[in-house]
């Protein structure tokens, strides 16, 4: 099955798309993670992109679509994706339709995480990842080892664009131009909404409901 986990900043995409990873072995395509990854190896992508990525502006379809298809035409991940972050606008969400249907293959669900704003800050403000291994902590509501340690070291981070300004940036970000593709895959059936503002176990138990019925 291919999965999109649609939701604003700090709705908990990455957070549940790892344990869908986990759980149903599917394959984590974050457009966000592709992104950071090239601006951290300082690559001529990397550099282009890194002034719209802390800017909380979109990076352009053109450059987004590659990373997309070079993943979808992957035998390896064949049926087996979690879009986390993807797609974005109408335009990719139409891009995204074409390319699966070209790689014979289909979304089976779009989970929707619903967050109000002031949560999103706090969410935002609090986060923490590993530069290890890529675990995220928060340190209001999913607080890290006291000493602020993960991987036997000082390797917890917070990302370049998480403060609140940003972060505010994003959200309207994603209620102009991302929530509206909502309407798109409503027309074909394949939204299932769930209150992100629960404990992450819940909304993870919930997810785990969906996907057994849809795996059979
Ligand atoms: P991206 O990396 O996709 O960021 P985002 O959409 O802003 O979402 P986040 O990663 O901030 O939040 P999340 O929903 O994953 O939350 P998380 O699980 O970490 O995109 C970043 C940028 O890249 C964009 O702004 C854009 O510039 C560019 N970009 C990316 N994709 C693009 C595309 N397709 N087209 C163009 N540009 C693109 O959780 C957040 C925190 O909350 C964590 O600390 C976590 O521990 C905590 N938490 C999670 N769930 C819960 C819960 N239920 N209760 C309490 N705490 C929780
Ligand atoms: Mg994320």
């Amino acid at each position: 099955m291919n999965i999109i986990i649609f939701g604003p900043p700090g709705a908990g995409k990455g957070t549940q798309s790892d344990f869908i990873v986990k759980n149903f072995n599917l394959y984590k395509l974050s457009t966000g993670d592709l992104l950071r990854n090239e601006i951290k190896k300082k690559t001529t992508l990397g550099l282009k992109i890194t002034s719209i990525v802390n800017s909380g502006a979109l990076v352009s379809d053109e450059i987004i679509n590659k990373l997309i298809e070079n993943i979808i035409s992957n035998k390896k991940y064949h049926n087996r994706i979690i879009f986390d972050g993807y797609p974005r606008n109408l335009f990719q969400a139409k891009n995204l339709n074409k390319l699966l249907l070209k790689y014979n293959q289909k979304i089976n669900i779009v989970i929707k995480l619903k967050v109000s704003l002031d949560v999103i800050k706090k969410r935002i403000a609090g986060r923490l990842i590993c530069s290890k291994c890529s675990k995220t902590f928060n340190e209001f509501f999913n607080p890290p080892p006291k000493n602020l340690t993960c991987c036997k070291g000082n390797f917890l981070q917070k990302r370049d664009d998480d403060n609140v300004k940003v972060a505010v940036k994003r959200y309207e970000t994603y209620e102009d131009t991302t929530k509206p593709i909502l309407k798109f895959y409503k027309k074909m059936n394949l939204v299932k909404d769930l209150n992100g503002e629960t404990d992450i176990e819940s909304i993870q138990s919930k997810i785990n409901d969906y996907l057994t019925v849809i795996e059979g």
